[in-house]
């Protein structure tokens, strides 16, 4: 059980960050939900009830991260001590035919979103003994046509946290990167989605993250692939 946690989960609007959140609270966690589209977060916190709260803001500035943390220390009296580095967006395109402003957002969003996330909420967690949870991907350790930006993005990802990782590892902060393969979520393309029976669920993902942050202390989840057992990625 989770019952002393305070958990901040990036991106808990939809899919993987929501399932992660009912998650976390099903297993006694207090939950603080944080995406763009607050009454689409309300609504899901509400559901999850007392445990939950809902927190408006974007990744892609650091000052929003920064107030984020603040809000949820004054909110619980203490920081969070598991972190969930989840938001993300997908563009595609051929290198030679994405736009700037495409590449831009992905970087800004799943990158630079992650350090804005990590830089903001570090202090709170070198409180600890604490985790941090990097949302990686399958496309963290490959590479297909017209997935440029998120893959770079992605390879991005893993390079900070297995630094970060090196960084804290002696401080008291378990740092876990989780790198799913096809998920069904809102995140796809409708073109390059593959057939339902052939992705995993959020459910997968979160069960994968609650199973990491659940272990005793002397363990850590260095980097965990979940695949979906019968499709390709
Ligand atoms: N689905 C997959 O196959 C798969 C596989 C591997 C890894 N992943 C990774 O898993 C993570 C979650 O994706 P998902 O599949 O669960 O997709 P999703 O359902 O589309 O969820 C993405 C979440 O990120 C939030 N978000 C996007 N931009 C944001 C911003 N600027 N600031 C704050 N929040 C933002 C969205 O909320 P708002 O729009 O309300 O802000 C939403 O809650 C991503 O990092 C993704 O790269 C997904």
């Amino acid at each position: 059980m989770l019952t002393t946690h305070r958990a901040f989960i990036s991106g808990a609007s939809s899919g993987i960050g929501l399932a992660t959140a009912k998650a976390f609270a099903a297993a006694g966690a207090r939950v603080a939900l944080f995406a763009r589209r607050l009454n689409i977060l309300k609504e899901h916190a509400a559901a999850i009830g007392e445990r939950a709260f809902a927190l408006r803001g974007d990744v892609r500035e650091l000052r929003s991260m920064e107030i984020a943390a603040d809000h949820v220390k004054k909110k619980w009296g203490a920081p969070a001590d598991i972190v969930v580095v989840n938001a993300g967006i997908v563009k595609i395109g051929e290198i030679a035919a994405i736009s700037a402003e495409d590449w831009n957002d992905v970087i800004a969003t799943n990158l630079t979103g992650a350090f804005n996330t990590t830089h903001a909420f570090l202090p709170g967690l070198l409180e600890g003994p604490s985790d941090l949870v990097f949302i990686a991907s399958t496309a963290s350790y490959d590479t297909w046509p017209t997935w440029g930006a998120y893959c770079a993005s992605k390879w991005g990802v893993l390079g900070l946290a297995r630094s970060v990782a090196h960084e804290v590892r002696q401080k008291g902060v378990r740092v876990t990167i989780v790198a799913p393969g096809a998920v069904d979520t809102d995140i796809w393309p409708g073109e390059k989605k593959p057939q339902p029976e052939k992705m995993l669920k959020a459910e997968d993902v979160a069960a994968a993250i609650v199973n990491a942050v659940s272990a005793d202390r002397r363990a850590s989840y260095d980097e965990v692939r979940v695949m979906p057992a019968s499709g390709l990625l």
